[in-house]
């Protein structure tokens, strides 16, 4: 293990916090994981009481948003330990974001380490009913301060955690949707498929806009023809016509989610035909009006499943399995939320647990 600086905090802010009414983001742990890049290398990780990091106004990232993050989460498991869900594959992802925003990668068993040293210390911290977990959030960005559009020469990396209750104000019940029309959120070959910080700063206006409406989220449509389906919100999309479950192909314009591969790998085990593959706005209208779209939920890690009871598209209405919560979205859950909090053995292999 690479060599690491502890420092404790002197005072715990836990006894503060109220677990009972936690949203998300908005409550962090006592300390946080950093480390600098500079002279070519990672340098000592170090974890230290969670607060203030000093930059300066020219810091490059404030500028051009070179920058990267990951979320994952820890659940309080019945067996008493930690279980981290899908950890080596958020690190495998991270370092993929890394690459392509020209950041320089941080080595898997350093991020691995220092981070569960960091759940050990703060454990007390993550929430034990069910519903509720440790949502953790690393991130990385460029930290020379220059106005020269260029790749940085040093960085920061930081892993915060924050206890969480569900994402969405609606909890576990149907969102209500409405396609970007005027604004697309990426295309092929740009940055869609990665978690940087300006494809989420780009999304805002029109999930903004579609708030103010009254709807929940945006449905995005590809970036091209406005046509084809690709996100919603900030989680992937499934939807469940005749027998089939449909998803859009990772073409490189969305993100491979984690929840989203978790529910392709549970579904083809249940028997079920997964496809993923393009699907048009106008081949959902169709299954909608032919009564065969059962269906549709977003996935992500801060939401797991989250159904779909409602889409506007221009002037059509969608409405979906008569705006409840289907049986495959709600099967979908249980099993995920099942095996996240160890109710239900990891027969994949997802869990890595914290005794
Ligand atoms: C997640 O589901 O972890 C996400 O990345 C959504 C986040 C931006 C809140």
């Amino acid at each position: 293990m690479k060599e690491m600086e502890v420092r404790k905090t002197k005072q715990s802010k836990i006894s503060k916090v109220d677990f009972s009414a936690l949203g998300f983001g908005d409550v962090f742990t006592d300390h946080m994981l950093s480390m600098a890049y500079g002279k070519e290398k990672w340098q000592k990780p170090k974890i230290t009481p969670f607060g203030p990091v000093r930059i300066l106004p020219s810091l490059s990232t404030l500028h051009y948003g070179q920058a990267v993050f990951e979320g994952l989460k820890a659940f309080h498991a019945k067996d008493g330990s930690i279980n981290v869900f899908r950890l080596n594959d958020h690190i495998d992802r991270f370092n993929r974001s890394c690459r392509r925003l020209c950041i320089p990668e941080v080595d898997k068993q350093t991020f691995l380490d220092g981070l569960v040293h960091l759940l050990k210390m703060d454990r007390a911290w993550v929430p034990t009913q069910k519903g509720y977990s440790l949502y953790i959030r690393p991130f990385a960005f460029a930290a020379d301060n220059n106005l020269g559009v260029h790749v940085s020469h040093t960085y920061r990396f930081f892993v915060i955690l924050s206890p969480v209750g569900a994402y969405y104000k609606e909890g576990f019940n149907p969102v209500r949707l409405i396609t970007a029309i005027d604004h697309a959120r990426s295309v092929e070959g740009g940055t869609g498929a990665v978690k940087t910080a300006g494809n989420y700063a780009a999304s805002l206006l029109a999930a903004h806009e579609a708030q103010k409406k009254g709807f929940t989220q945006v449905l995005w449509l590809d970036g091209v023809h406005r046509n084809y389906i690709e996100e919603v919100g900030t989680m992937n999309v499934f939807f469940l016509i005749g027998d089939e479950l449909i998803t859009p192909h990772l073409g490189g314009t969305i993100l491979a989610g984690m929840t989203r591969a978790s529910v392709i790998h549970l579904a083809k085990d249940w028997g079920m035909k997964v496809s993923e593959r393009r699907i048009a706005i106008d081949e959902l209208i169709k299954a909608s009006d032919k009564g065969t779209l059962k269906e549709a939920f977003g996935t992500g890690t801060a939401a797991v499943i989250s159904p779909i009871g409602l889409i506007q598209h221009k002037a059509k209405t969608l409405t979906i399995n008569k705006g409840k919560v289907g049986e495959l979205s709600l099967k979908l859950y249980n099993a995920i939320t099942g095996i996240q909090y160890g109710e239900k053995p990891d027969k994949f292999g997802w869990v890595y647990k914290i005794k």
